[in-house]
Order: structure tokens, then C-alpha cells, then sequence
């Protein structure tokens, strides 16, 4: 299987898929990209930044349920797609009482999209790899969490199941980022806070999630994979 020349990224406007745009751009052989994202503005910013880059962009402005996901497997279906990276998701809190629709919104962000963009995309390549990202995390969950870490789980169940069910023609694995930045909005004092739950003691930042992903869309052999981004974080007592 040689290096993906046409790559789907969904969540691209996101802090990880802006920086996983910008490396597949600059990765060798990456000939066409499409970016899907909510926001036409945000997609239209994130293109402008990488035009000057050897390969062609196309935005997809898509919340990716039934019309726009039609309207998704249309923009692409001409441009034999051989890698879709999915990094959709939202991280939102849902304590006891938490209004139904909420909960719908927040499996559909985190799981039932992915799964639908897979099964209208993954016919249109041959062969290819897909990358989705779950969560380190879910074995040592944020409490009020429940409905984010549920879905999340099931982000690595699809990718068991759909490992036998897409090979040998289409890989798929998953990255699972541990505690990688915390957002502005956070305060002065939350990196370090939150690097202390991290064995090895700092937050990583996107760098090591992309040296991850290189070896995820490389490495023939990888399908069903489950990579851990962490630090070792999921596996500290009490993280
Ligand atoms: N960053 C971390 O430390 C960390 C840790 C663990 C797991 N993860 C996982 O890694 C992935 C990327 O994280 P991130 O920090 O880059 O997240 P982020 O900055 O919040 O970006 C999320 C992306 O998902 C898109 N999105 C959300 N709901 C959507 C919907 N209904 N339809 C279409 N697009 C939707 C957002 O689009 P808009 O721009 O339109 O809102 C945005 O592009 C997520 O799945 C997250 O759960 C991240």
C-alpha cells in the first residue's frame, strides 16, 4: 500500500484536525485534500493557510447528518479517496438531568457521526485507511462525563468490528489522545494541574499524536489498532 494521495478530514476545523491538515498537506504524495467541518468560514480560514501547499483543497461545510452526508459522499466520490481521518467529537459535560436532546447531540458528535461518514465513505475507497480518534481516558473517566466517555468507548468497538469487516482492502485504527493541551478558557494554572496526572509530566501537545498517526497510515500491517497518546496517563492510579 503506498502513502494516501487523497485524504478526507472531518473535524478538520478542530484544534487537532487543523494541525492534522497542515501534515497531511505536507506530507509527500498528498495530492487532493477535502476538510469537513460545521463552520464554511472556519474551513474557508484553515484552506487559505494551507494553499500554498503542492496539493488541491476542497471544503465541505457539512454537520453531517442525512442531506449533508449525501452531500459529503458526492463531493468525494470522484476524488477515490484513500485515507479518511475522522476527528469530529465534543468533549461536553452531561451531569444527572441533562436534557435528552443534549445526549442525543453528544453520541451523535462523538459516535453515530463517524459511523455513518465511514459507511458512506468507505465504499468509495479501494484500498485505503481510515483513522479515528477516541479516548485514552475512558478507563479513568472525568466525572460528568458519562454520555462522552460512552461514545467513545464505542469508537473502539467499531474499530474491533470494522477491522475484519473492511479488510484486507481498508485498514482502520484509532488514536486515543490522553490529556494532550487544555483550552485558554481554563485558567493560568490548569496545564500544570493537569500535567501532574501525567507520568511523564507534561501535556503533549498535537507533535506526538502526529508522529502516531504517521505510523498508523505507514505501517501496512496496522488494522484494528488502538494507539494510546497519553504520556502514560491512562494508566495512573487515580488520574
Ligand atoms: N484535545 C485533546 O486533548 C483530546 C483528548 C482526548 C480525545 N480527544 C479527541 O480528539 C478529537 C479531536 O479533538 P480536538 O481537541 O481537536 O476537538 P475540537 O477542537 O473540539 O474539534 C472538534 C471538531 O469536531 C467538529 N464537530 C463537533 N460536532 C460536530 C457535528 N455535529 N458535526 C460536524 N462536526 C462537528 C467541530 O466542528 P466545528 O468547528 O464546526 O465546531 C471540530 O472541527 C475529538 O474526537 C476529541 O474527543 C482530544
Amino acid at each position: 500500500m503506498s502513502a494516501p494521495s487523497s485524504a478526507v478530514i472531518i473535524g478538520a476545523t478542530g484544534i487537532l484536525g487543523a494541525a492534522i491538515t497542515q501534515h497531511l498537506s505536507d506530507r509527500g504524495g498528498m495530492g487532493h485534500l477535502t476538510l469537513v467541518g460545521r463552520s464554511a468560514h472556519k474551513l474557508d480560514s484553515l484552506a487559505a493557510m494551507i494553499s500554498g501547499a503542492d496539493c488541491t483543497v476542497e471544503t465541505v461545510a457539512a454537520d453531517l447528518t442525512g442531506t449533508d452526508l449525501n452531500r459529503l459522499s458526492r463531493a468525494v466520490e470522484s476524488r477515490a479517496p484513500d485515507c479518511l481521518v475522522i476527528t469530529m467529537g465534543d468533549h461536553a459535560r452531561t451531569p444527572l438531568g441533562t436534557a435528552r436532546d443534549r445526549h442525543e447531540e453528544i453520541l451523535f458528535a462523538n459516535l453515530t457521526a463517524p459511523l455513518l461518514a465511514i459507511h458512506a465513505i468507505a465504499p468509495l475507497m479501494r484500498p485505503g485507511t481510515i483513522t479515528l480518534f477516541g479516548d485514552a481516558m475512558i478507563s479513568r473517566p472525568m466525572t460528568g462525563y458519562s454520555t462522552y466517555y460512552a461514545a467513545k468507548a464505542g469508537i473502539t468497538t467499531l474499530v474491533e468490528t470494522l477491522a475484519h469487516e473492511l479488510a484486507p482492502l481498508i485498514r482502520i485504527n484509532a488514536l486515543l489522545p490522553g490529556i494532550l493541551n487544555v483550552k485558554a478558557s481554563a485558567g493560568p494554572d490548569a496545564e500544570a494541574r493537569w500535567a501532574a496526572r501525567v507520568p511523564l509530566g507534561y501535556l503533549g501537545g498535537v507533535g506526538p499524536l502526529l508522529k502516531a498517526l504517521d505510523h498508523l497510515l505507514d505501517n501496512p500491517y496496522l488494522t484494528g489498532a488502538l494507539l494510546p497518546v497519553d504520556g502514560g496517563a491512562s494508566h495512573t492510579p487515580g488520574a
